[in-house]
């Protein structure tokens, strides 16, 4: 089978959990970078990358990658490459992505010379002048920076994160990729109880449960190229079945709670969606009153931060009367808390033992650890 090269971008801060993640798959010559992480495989492995990945973005093919700083030679260049191994006469092309400190600055200029570009390759391939365009999408991405230019294939569709359980229009929710990152940077298993105690919409809690039942996250939704003809259809169901396989039952103590009865009626609905309704228990709780009488266990929580002063002057008052609960609980219980709040271990009343840097979205944070 012919060797293909994956791109996949993630949130900063989860490049390194995502080379994990590749190794576990047995993925080849993993390189991770800047926002995203770069590996090897074989078709087989579009369908086990989407399904499985937890932390990363999207599965994107690298198509090629050069130099260019005219549109004669991003056209050129462009045109040299086989995209006809993988779109059909009938696929649809549509093509966006980025600039950044590059001669050819404009995307919507560059969007139009790719175009371009590909049709003209396909069209002589094809003997058409014209492309319908009317079959399975094949989203063209291209990254340009420092002139230099890389063209993907977006195999995925929707990004990764949104893994069909979550409800629609839930305030300020945790991407999934991220509390999925959180979860494992806890080194939850399933063994221990876990605790969400300001849960909201139950990202943390249901991914938690995913992850102690090892599912594969990608196994509810849909991704582009199952459309494709390059993609056989086996290889979505091998790589469904390889997933499945390594699933296990067991009894789980994972629990959420949330002081707002409307985020716990939604966190139960997406559960359900999510088929873990059955491993996580979700309550109407005030985490300032949050206790456990268990030795041991994890709490992972991602608590209001307050974007404007005032707000932020109420989420250190949120964060010292937790901190107090959280002291209050027996020694072997671990901590981690994700927070963009400048004061946030003086809030909470003690130095985290480690701190990493991961973004929520745009919102630069630290996931403070407390283990004593
Ligand atoms: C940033 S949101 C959590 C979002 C969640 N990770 C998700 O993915 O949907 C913070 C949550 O804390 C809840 N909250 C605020 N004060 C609380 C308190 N004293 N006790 C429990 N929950 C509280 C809010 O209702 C809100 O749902």
């Amino acid at each position: 089978m012919t060797p293909i090269t994956f791109y996949i971008p993630c949130l900063f801060g989860l490049e390194a959990l995502v080379g994990d993640e590749l190794r576990r798959l047995h993925l080849k010559d993993i390189r991770v970078e800047n926002g995203h992480v770069l590996c090897c495989g074989t078709v087989a492995d579009v369908a086990r990358l989407n399904l499985n990945l937890r932390c990363g973005e999207r599965v994107l093919v690298v198509l090629g990658a050069f130099t260019a700083s005219s549109f004669d030679a991003l056209f050129e260049q462009t045109k040299a490459l086989p995209w006809e191994n993988w779109i059909p006469r009938d696929g649809a092309f549509p093509v966006k992505g980025y600039s950044l400190d590059s001669t050819l600055h404009s995307v919507p200029d560059c969007q139009k010379i790719i175009k371009k570009a590909v049709a003209t390759r396909l069209g002589a391939k094809y003997g058409t002048g014209q492309l319908p365009e009317t079959g399975a999408k094949y989203q063209i991405q291209f990254g340009m920076m420092n002139d230099r230019t890389a063209l993907f294939l977006d195999t995925s569709g929707a990004g990764l994160h949104k893994r069909g359980y979550r409800a629609v229009g839930v305030r300020a929710p945790l991407r999934e990729t991220l509390a999925a990152a959180m979860v494992t940077l806890a080194r939850f298993r399933g063994k221990d109880p876990f605790c969400d105690p300001f849960c909201g919409s139950g990202t943390i809690a249901i991914e938690a449960a995913l992850i102690a039942k090892n599912r594969a996250p990608g196994l509810d939704r849909s991704f582009d190229a199952q459309k494709w003809k390059t993609v056989p259809g086996e290889s979505w169901m091998d790589a469904a079945e390889e997933a499945m396989d390594q699933e296990y039952d067991g009894n789980y103590d994972i629990w959420g709670g949330d002081s707002d009865p409307k985020a716990i009626a939604i966190a139960r609905s997406n559960a359900e969606k999510a088929g873990v309704e059955d491993l996580v228990r979700f309550e109407v709780a005030d985490a300032t009153a949050f206790s456990r009488s268990s030795d041991y266990g994890q709490l992972v929580t991602n608590p209001p931060y307050g974007e404007r002063l005032l707000e932020q002057e109420e989420a250190g008052r949120l964060y010292r009367a937790f901190g107090q609960a959280a002291a209050a609980l027996p020694e072997k219980w671990r901590v981690y808390i994700l927070s963009s709040h400048p004061e946030f271990e003086a809030c909470y009343g003690s130095l985290a033992a480690k701190k990493r840097k991961l973004y929520n979205g745009m919102i630069k944070c630290d996931l403070f650890m407390y283990y004593r």
